[in-house]
């Protein structure tokens, strides 16, 4: 039936309804694009985009506006609903850790249920469809865009991703979409943007195709296979082509080989922009390229509601083409229950958002964020006289929220200060508090506290799109606070609030605790003062590696061995002033108790093709506290076809160990998850030895954590 509606409109519109079906427009307000709407000449609109918005809050971007917006599209000849999109990234007017925080989960569960959560109070405002999840795996920290993500793995990212695309829609397959909770998820940016050169924002990548059917294909294949209901082309150029003009990479291999129905959005002008990385002379030209590569949607330039109807009547594009298209866009309507259900109930916001229970999801995300990165001892923190707390984020606000927080308010933040305030005051521990801006008092205040808690880190106005850094290190000044704090403090503990991997060097000795907490969001206080109290065991891993110094990134876990190894216990690495390993490996996070490893049985020495082998490890918490344990399965293939990393992430899981608690952990290692994908994108289940571990964290080489030998069968290539 979905299909003979869409089938009849199609059959009913003219040339000019049908382009309409295909053009976003920007921040439309009624009174200006009325007639447009009702000429059906839009057919989605984004409302109040912008990369960092803190706590703005306009017209545009509630229920009220959206149902009048739908009204003038609704009087339409064809009364065709307006699909309403919005950048609800990583929370709505409830604002979680950024993607990158979440990923240090390690927990789809987790990530699931922020997007669901964020779905519903974004549908609240009239929102239909978000530009998310980003799903560009990103290896470059300086990449401003490496918050929007799951960070540097492609396995983690998929399973991440494909949790957040059923969070968003309601379930796996798209089968909730038309819930009253759901919005239209949107995979991002495909493909390879996570690779820009140097980590500039927009730059070209150059990638082969090997790398990019094991690395960064894999996320989308996953989100595709969630049953993602659209896809946006990025930026940028791969090998020397924009992806708003690459049919090959978007007809051949999204569509084809990923087998993806829904409609792709191109990026913000990027079909425009199509003339200025030389592909076309002008607008003309551009929509030529952008409609015949498989672009449906063309957010905002204009050239497809200007030229897109002249270029099929010169039959310079096919109709067919056109309608393919129209029929993809028209078929998310009608998944969505558009035409059923167009209107937003206006009353529902002030119900949804914030409410205690997306609150309390977002204070137990914001904990489960934290990475404990050192600790002599001095966390969980114990009752003491006096705290003092400061820094450049002790009493931020909307600053903790991270990019792409358009709804969230300052005004909703949990401060760091105010949470250890308030879960001090019970144990009667004096809090003093400053911002840090006057470096002087801060010293005297530190000097008469028992213990100082610094709280710094980068704005984040320094994070997401077009916001790229050449130093991880931290924001200019802020080392230099540290030291000062450190000279006069007894006990110092530092928390970085971030939105990237940083390099921190400087801070490898300085204090008794580092702790990571990224952009942590509207319940970020809360989360963080779970943590180093000890009322939340920290559980958060690095979904990057952190290295030392900028020099070394790119730092993938997962790189190839190399014809000429390092030998991890060589006093030399390739850097003459550097050593090559991170300072913290992809995966690494500290509890406060500490976790130990038996050897790795495997149930059986070989696996045949199509079989199961039982990969497990007793776990015990040796310490004095409660710990959860990310338990990660690695493996190494010895023998392809192609050179294969060092270290795969396979699998992962998290543990409660309760003091002195023992528990088997066990991993299925199926087959398939050994396997591979050649240039075409084929299944290749090669088999040789493979090397399986369950470690705590990746290692430098492939090397820690315990280990087993596998040998295993292969199993003949699948017929093209
Ligand atoms: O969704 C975003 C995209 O990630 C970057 N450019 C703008 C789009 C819409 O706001």
């Amino acid at each position: 039936p979905a299909g003979e509606r869409v089938a009849a409109l199609l059959a009913a519109m003219t040339l000019e309804e049908k382009v309409g079906q295909l053009v976003q427009m920007a921040n439309p307000d009624v009174e200006r694009h009325a007639d447009l709407l009702t000429a059906g000449a839009v057919g989605s609109a984004i409302v109040a985009s912008g990369a960092y918005a803190g706590n703005v809050r306009d017209a545009g971007t509630q229920a009220s506006h959206a149902n009048a917006l739908q009204r003038a599209a609704l009087a339409s000849r064809l009364g065709i609903p307006l699909l309403v999109a919005r950048d609800v990234v990583h929370g709505h007017r409830t604002v979680f850790p950024i993607p990158l925080g979440q990923a240090a989960s390690f927990d789809p569960d987790l990530v699931r249920a922020c997007a669901r959560v964020t779905a519903r109070e974004a549908r609240a405002d009239g929102v239909r469809w978000t530009f998310a999840p980003m799903v560009d795996v990103a290896l470059d920290p300086r990449w401003g865009r490496v918050a929007e993500g799951y960070g540097q793995d492609a396995w983690l990212t998929s399973l991440l991703g494909a949790a957040a695309v059923e969070g968003f829609q309601g379930g796996p397959d798209g089968a909730g979409l038309a819930e009253e909770e759901s919005l239209a998820a949107c995979a991002k940016h495909y493909v390879g943007y996570g690779m820009a050169q140097g980590g500039r924002d927009y730059a070209e990548v150059d990638l082969g195709p090997v790398t990019l059917q094991n690395r960064h294909l894999r996320p989308f294949r996953a989100a595709v296979d969630a049953g993602v209901a659209t896809v946006m082309s990025a930026f940028h150029t791969v090998d020397r082509v924009p992806m708003t003009a690459h049919e090959p990479l978007l007809r051949d291999v999204l569509r084809g080989d990923l087998g993806f129905a829904g409609p792709v959005v191109s990026d913000w002008d990027a079909v425009g922009e199509i003339v200025r990385h030389g592909l076309a002379m002008d607008l003309t030209g551009a929509a030529t390229l952008a409609l015949r590569a498989g672009v449906d949607v063309d957010m905002v330039t204009g050239a497809y509601a200007t030229h897109a109807a002249d270029l099929v009547r010169s039959g310079a594009v096919d109709e067919a083409l056109l309608d393919d298209a129209v029929r993809r866009v028209l078929a998310l309507k009608v998944r969505l229950g558009l035409f059923e259900r167009p209107f937003a109930d206006e009353g529902r916001a002030a119900r949804v958002h914030l409410a205690p229970e997306h609150r309390a999801l977002a204070r137990r995300a914001a904990a489960s964020a934290v990475v404990l990165l050192r600790n002599d001892g001095v966390l969980p923190l114990r009752p003491v006289g006096r705290v003092h707390v400061t820094g450049p984020f002790a009493t931020a606000t909307e600053e903790l929220l991270g990019t792409w927080t358009l709804d969230g308010r300052g005004e909703d933040v949990v401060t760091i200060a105010d949470a250890l305030r308030e879960r001090l005051a019970a144990d009667g521990v004096e809090v003093t508090v400053d911002d840090g801006r006057f470096p002087d008092a801060s010293h005297l205040a530190a000097r008469e506290a028992d213990l100082v808690i610094a709280c710094v880190g980068e704005h984040p106005l320094r994070t997401g799109e077009a916001n790229s850094v050449a130093s991880l290190e931290l924001p200019p000044g802020q080392a230099e606070v540290l030291e000062g704090l450190a000279r006069v403090s007894r006990t110092l503990v530092v928390v970085v609030v971030t939105g990237r991997p940083l390099a921190l060097e400087r801070l490898a000795h300085l204090g008794s605790a580092l702790v990571l907490a990224f952009h942590p969001g509207t319940e970020g206080g809360h989360g963080i003062v779970d943590v180093l109290t000890g009322d939340v065991p920290p559980s958060g891993r690095l979904p990057a590696s952190m290295p030392w110094v900028t020099g070394q990134v790119p730092m993938p876990h997962d790189h190839l061995p190399s014809g000429r190894p390092l030998d991890p216990a060589g006093p030399l690495g390739r850097y003459r002033d550097h050593s090559d390993a991170p300072q913290y490996p992809f995966g690494f996070g500290l509890g406060y108790s500490a976790v130990e490893y038996g050897p790795v049985r495997l149930s059986a020495e070989r696996l045949g093709a199509g079989e199961v082998v039982r990969a497990s490890v007793i776990l015990r918490n040796a310490g004095e506290h409660p710990a959860v344990e990310t338990a990660q399965l690695y493996v190494q293939a010895h023998l392809a076809s192609i050179s294969r990393p060092v270290s795969e992430l396979v699998g992962v899981q998290k543990v409660a160990l309760a003091p002195g608690e023992e528990r088997e952990v066990t991993f299925d290692v199926d087959h398939a998850l050994l396997a591979h994908r050649d240039a075409r994108g084929r299944l290749r289940h090669e088999g040789g030895p493979f090397t399986v571990r369950i470690a705590p964290f990746a290692g430098v080489g492939g090397g820690a954590g315990p280990s087993a030998q596998l040998d295993v069968d292969p199993l003949p290539d699948a017929a093209d």
